[in-house]
């Protein structure tokens, strides 16, 4: 079936593009407009109007033609056709006009839209510009202003916003192609004008060139705080300033080398892995397309601490009432406090109206009787960490609740199969691994217990969707993906500073690398008392070996928990929370160093990058060897969405193929000869992919 049809409707021509599931400008869309426009161009048509099937109008370029061959027309050369033809043509948008779809719509004479639609430039999220006009037609269009926010923060904007700044026509109601036909004949009346915006000349309100260079010297120090170490946020104020000081044509060549110079860029190869990681990630391998998902329209959530309390938003942001269970009215009372406090800051970002946020929290009904969880559809426990608690509190589900319920656990590195033996259900038993603060946080790890069922499953990763989180499925094992990784991660970070760093020259290491927060401020705001706390439990031999974790218990025993009590491995202002170095840590480390033989010395920032990174890609290899991850995009995932891994890196699994496997594997084995077998050792699935030749991706695609 072609992807592209045309037909004539009395005097107009309608260009109709039928590629599912986004109508992504693929090769044959390309080729079957440019066919289409051709023949339009000689017969009876007056004006043509281009519409999408299905679900959108075009989302964009075929993102997965991206880094292949390139196939002619390009999109820039499409556009030019569209823009010559002698025919009005008028873009009829529907759903979503994004990227190389709303950069058509701007080559077509006039754009109407549905008040549903939304427009927008999401190129910079995937480390590009828009390079098909888009940065010389926008402010051509709505002005330099408007044209930095849309293409800067790749926000799509609503078709009212869109019609207030001049982007679009016109906002048509009811059945679109009606709409656009009665919008085709209008403009044949008033006599089928061409309207070019590469004819138009940049709106400069009688500014000065000077204002001109401020305004994007202003932008490009923002967009290097906001977008810290990224290209193509600079690229873009490149270009808009080529839209006002140059010609269409040249603004358009550069735009045309920039977009290239971006799209061979790593950064970009990255961020477009991520956003088929992305999808790719509520993909369960095996699980039958048709398994009937559960109806979930009430939940209920056990302990309103610091996760109860943002997992229960989640659900009412998205209308579905939760029942929140404590232990005592004064413990309930807290974790409704701790929700009101949460919806207070996000109305004071004004991200939400006042009445908004009391009518989600009117939807959260507190209790201290499992009674009440009897008709939950989904109960999510987040009690304390302690296997013998959430065995209990299972018993208890099992007994009230009724059947078919889903039972999930929030624990971050208990048992999932030990806390689902509790009950009679194994099968309706799951882990829902959500990410502090759990309002805010992306990643929802979906943790698979031996007995899980398809359809528990299945609905799970609906459930994340729902309520707009990003899911990632694990096994069972210690810490799932997320947190198993972490523990060599921050191993290496303790180990780094009793051999002679310190905690502000590992978290400056790891931030200009792209990590959101070096460990050793990570650990300040999560609390010392956590590791502390959870290594209690365990045996000597479980602990592993002290000097990971000397310099954490030091700080413990002096009372400095980190954030919270004012310092940790760092002071903290009292008014301005800043971090400051604290040289009292420093003799903690040396004394510590001391007690353990440990000779201090100064250490490259290459390697402490080198022993952070690898401690985290060679775990995750062991991860996928065993199965406990199903794909090595789900790991980067987990680390984007819920570590603060720097996307534009692509998660610590993309990265490993970006700087080659046999690097990563030789440097492990160097490690593992000067700083001990008992912390390196080599994943076997890397010593066979690099025995191999191959990269991750590779093995992954096989
Ligand atoms: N190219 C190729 N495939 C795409 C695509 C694109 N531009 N956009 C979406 N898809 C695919 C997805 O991978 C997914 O495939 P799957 O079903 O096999 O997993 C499928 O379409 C559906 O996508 P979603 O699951 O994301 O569907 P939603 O309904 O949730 O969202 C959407 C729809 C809002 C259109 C969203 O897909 C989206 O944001 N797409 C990307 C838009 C974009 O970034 N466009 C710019 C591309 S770059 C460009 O145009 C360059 C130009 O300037 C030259
Ligand atoms: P928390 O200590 O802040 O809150 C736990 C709450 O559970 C308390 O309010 C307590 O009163 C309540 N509670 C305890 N026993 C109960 C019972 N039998 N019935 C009902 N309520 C009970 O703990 P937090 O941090 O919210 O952690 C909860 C769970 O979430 C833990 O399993 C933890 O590992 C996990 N988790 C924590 C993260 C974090 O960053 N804090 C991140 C991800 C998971």
């Amino acid at each position: 079936m072609s992807v592209v049809s045309y037909e004539l409707v009395g005097d107009i021509g309608v260009i109709r593009l039928n590629n599912p599931p986004v109508n992504a400008l693929s090769h044959a869309l390309r080729i079957g407009v440019q066919d289409a426009v051709s023949k339009a161009q000689d017969d009876s048509s007056l004006a043509l109007v281009l519409i999408c099937e299905g679900r959108t109008f075009i989302a964009g370029a075929d993102i997965s033609e991206f880094g292949k061959a390139p196939m002619m027309p390009s999109l820039p050369e499409l556009l030019i056709d569209i823009e010559s033809s002698k025919k009005p043509i008028i873009a009829a948008i529907h759903g979503t006009a994004l990227g190389g779809g709303l950069e058509t719509a701007l080559a077509c004479h006039y754009r109407c839209a549905l008040p549903s639609a939304q427009v927008g430039l999401p190129e910079v999220k995937l480390g590009l510009l828009p390079g098909a006009g888009g940065t010389q037609r926008v402010p051509r269009l709505v002005g330099v202003k408007a044209a930095l926010d849309l293409i800067t923060s790749g926000t799509p904007i609503a078709a009212s916003k869109a019609l207030s700044i001049g982007l679009i026509d016109k906002v048509v109601d009811g059945d679109l192609l009606s709409g656009a036909l009665e919008f085709a004949k209008e403009v044949i009346e008033q006599g089928a004008t061409l309207k070019k915006i590469s004819d138009l000349e940049v709106e400069k309100q009688g500014d000065s060139p000077e204002f001109f260079s401020e305004l994007f010297a202003e932008w490009r120090i923002t967009l290097s705080k906001r977008y810290r170490g990224q290209e193509a946020p600079q690229r873009i104020v490149d270009c808009i300033e080529a839209a006002v000081n140059k010609p269409f044509n040249e603004g358009l060549k550069i735009e045309r080398e920039l977009f290239m110079e971006c799209m061979q860029s790593s950064q970009s190869a990255a961020l477009r892995h991520l956003f088929f990681a992305e999808r790719m990630s509520s993909k369960v391998n095996g699980l039958p397309k048709d398994t009937q998902l559960k109806d979930i329209k009430r939940v209920g959530i056990i302990g309103g601490g610091t996760m109860g309390g943002g997992i229960a938003m989640n659900f009412v942001n998205v209308g579905i009432p939760v029942t929140l269970l404590e232990i005592n009215d004064e413990a309930l009372q807290r974790g409704k406090d701790i929700i009101a406090k949460n919806y207070a800051i996000t109305v004071s970002k004004g991200k939400l109206s006042a009445e908004l946020a009391d009518e989600r929290q009117g939807m959260i009904t507190g209790t201290t009787d499992y009674n009440e969880l009897a008709n939950m559809d989904l109960v999510i426990e987040a009690v304390f960490e302690n296997l013998d608690i959430k065995k209990q509190v299972f018993k208890k589900l099992d007994a009230v609740c009724k059947q078919g319920a889903i039972l999930a656990t929030n624990t971050s590195y208990q048992d999932v199969d030990l806390i689902a033996q509790a009950t009679s259900r194994p099968q309706d038993v799951i882990g829902l691994h959500f990410f502090s603060p759990a309002n805010v946080m992306k990643l929802l790890e979906i943790v698979r217990g031996e007995h899980t069922s398809d359809q528990v499953l299945a609905t799970s990763m609906a459930v994340a969707k729902s309520i707009k989180k990003v899911p990632a499925l694990s096994r069972v094992c210690y810490g799932f993906i997320g947190n198993r990784m972490l523990r060599p991660y921050v191993r290496e970070s303790q180990l780094c500073l009793l051999e002679g760093s310190t905690p502000q020259a590992i978290d400056s290491v790891m931030q200009r690398f792209g990590m959101a927060m070096g460990p050793l401020a990570v650990s300040d705001l999560a609390g010392i008392d956590i590791g502390y706390k959870a290594r209690e439990g365990l045996s000597d031999e479980q602990k592993g070996d002290i000097r990971t974790y000397c310099i954490a218990d030091a700080l413990y025993e002096m009372g400095r928990l980190g954030q919270k009590t004012g310092a940790g491995f760092y002071q903290y202002d009292p008014n301005t929370r800043q971090r400051i170095p604290d040289p009292k840590v420093l003799e903690v480390i040396e004394e510590q160093a001391e007690k353990r033989g440990v000779e201090r010395k100064d250490i490259l920032d290459h390697t402490i990058l080198q022993r952070l990174t690898f401690a985290l890609i060679n775990e995750g290899f062991k991860i996928l060897e065993e199965g406990i991850a199903q794909r090595p995009s789900d790991i980067d995932v987990v680390y984007v969405f819920g570590y603060g891994f720097p996307a534009y890196r692509g998660g610590p699994m993309f990265y490993a193929d970006t700087i080659g496997l046999e690097t990563v594997y030789k440097t492990i084995c160097e490690f593992s000869k000067t700083y001990g077998e008992e912390f390196w050792q080599p994943a076997a699935l890397l010593k066979q992919l690099v025995e191999e030749g191959k990269t991750l991706t590779q093995w992954a695609n096989e």
